[in-house]
């Protein structure tokens, strides 16, 4: 540090290096080019739909809640305010409650004390990453495209990540053993692998049964943990259930599951949590459980997850019988429909057969989906599809980390009406064509 004559003056070369990596840059162009150009049709942001977002709904469910814990604590209003208004225990106050919504939800029966609630599940993720990761050998595993949060946390935790193939089935096994035996010749030491096996970000794939059972076999094998980041599973499209968790079909402990209550429960109160079942050996010969040591890093960072909106999870959580499949049944009908619209109106602007050259995948849920087009979608493209034609999209680059341009587009179907979903279709057909 210098110092001139209006005061301190940092140079960015003595900062983290996250902060010169092209992610950051590339989150700041993406905020950017959606402030400048607010008239245009966004499929890029991948927020839940504000349709239904309601503040009374957020006091009720925080009333609730609170009734919920002066009946816990046999009528004790004091107790209970503070409860609600003061700092709090560290891993949460709605532990218990979040094992009651897996257990509805997803099958997966968790012991209240592995779970960790956090601010969103972007801080799970993080503190996973921070206490794997010991020293430069320690690296972690992450399907490319991966979700930017999540390379973008690896940067803060110093962690390298080595990128798996996608292939056709969301996971392509074959380089995964490929990337495991590299790791093993070069001294690195594979800690964990990151991956979404429902409804991806950036993809919309999700992984059939058979890779799943794979991927537990696999971290048996190579004794790695799976981080299993699942934002999107209650928002299948279909009837049918979507496939086990891999956390539910865990039986050696091997998945740290994610959670996400952003999409779910209410984007702005910021809870997520990490269900951390791993016995860890300590010094003295006993054993503690991951979730402890996720804990104690966490009272370092954000003390504990605010309790208002823990509450207003909880309590909704609590009105929903514990299901957010139940709580979310008009939310999963707007992201169905406006999948489906999706799916149809580029079907009839790009008919099959014709000499366009544009694909595309077909997500059985979730926000996402990737269109192929024959030309770089990179950030000049989007710059000029905002400008010209005012509507948006993420280039995918940006997903697949090394800044070189691919002919892919993000396309979000989350927050858009049925009508928006048709005009943005006009506008980005347009684009497309002019290309
Ligand atoms: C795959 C994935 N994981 C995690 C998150 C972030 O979750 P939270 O908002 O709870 O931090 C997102 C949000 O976009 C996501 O797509």
């Amino acid at each position: 540090m210098t110092t001139t004559e209006t005061g301190a003056l940092l140079d960015l070369a003595d900062l983290h290096d996250s902060l010169r990596h092209p992610l950051a840059e590339s989150m700041d162009f993406l905020n950017g080019v959606a402030l400048r150009y607010p008239d245009a049709i966004s499929f890029a942001a991948g927020r839940p739909t504000e349709r239904f977002l309601d503040l009374a709904d957020v006091q009720h469910h925080i009333d609730l809640f609170h009734r919920h814990v002066v009946a816990r604590t046999g009528g004790d209003v004091a107790a209970a305010n503070q409860e609600l208004l003061q700092y709090g225990r560290t891993k949460g106050i709605i532990h218990d409650l979040v094992a009651r919504n897996l257990a509805t939800d997803e099958n997966i029966h968790a012991d209240p004390e592995s779970i960790v609630v956090t601010v969103g599940c972007q801080e799970a993720l993080f503190l996973c990453l921070r206490a794997l990761r010991r020293t430069d050998r320690d690296v972690l595993l992450a399907v490319r495209p991966c979700y930017v949060g999540a390379t973008g946390a690896a940067q803060l935790a110093d962690m390298a990540v080595l990128p798996v193939a996608a292939g056709d089935d969301g996971v392509d096994l074959d380089d995964l053993t490929r990337q495991l035996a590299a790791a093993e010749v070069t001294g690195q030491r594979v800690r964990a692998f990151y991956l979404v096996a429902d409804f991806a970000n950036p993809t919309g794939s999700s992984l059939p049964l058979a890779v799943r059972h794979r991927l537990l076999a696999l971290a048996e094998e190579h004794d790695f943990l799976l981080l299993e980041d699942n934002p999107y599973g209650v928002f299948g499209a279909g009837d049918e259930p979507p496939p086990a968790t891999l956390k539910s079909l865990d039986r050696g402990r091997r998945v740290v599951y994610l959670g996400s209550y952003g999409k779910t429960g209410l984007p702005g109160a910021r809870v997520g949590f990490a269900v951390a079942d791993q016995p860890v050996r300590t010094a003295d010969g006993g054993t503690e459980l991951l979730a402890d040591q996720l804990g104690r890093l966490k009272s370092m960072l954000t003390v504990n997850t605010s309790p208002l909106a823990q509450a207003a999870i909880g309590g909704k959580l609590l009105a929903n019988d514990f299901s957010l499949r139940q709580a979310n049944v008009r939310e999963r009908g707007v992201y169905r429909d406006n999948m489906r619209r999706v799916l149809a109106g580029l079907a009839e602007r790009f008919p099959p057969g014709g000499d366009h050259g544009v694909t595309w995948n077909s997500p059985a849920g979730g926000f996402f989906l990737v269109l192929k087009v024959p030309f770089a979608a990179d950030d000049a493209a989007l710059a000029e599809s905002a400008r010209t034609h005012r509507v948006l999209w993420t280039p995918m680059h940006h997903f697949y980390g090394d800044g070189v341009p691919v002919g892919e587009l993000r396309l979000s179907v989350s927050n858009l009406t049925a009508g928006e979903v048709e005009t943005g279709l006009d506008r980005l057909a347009a684009f497309v064509r002019s290309r």
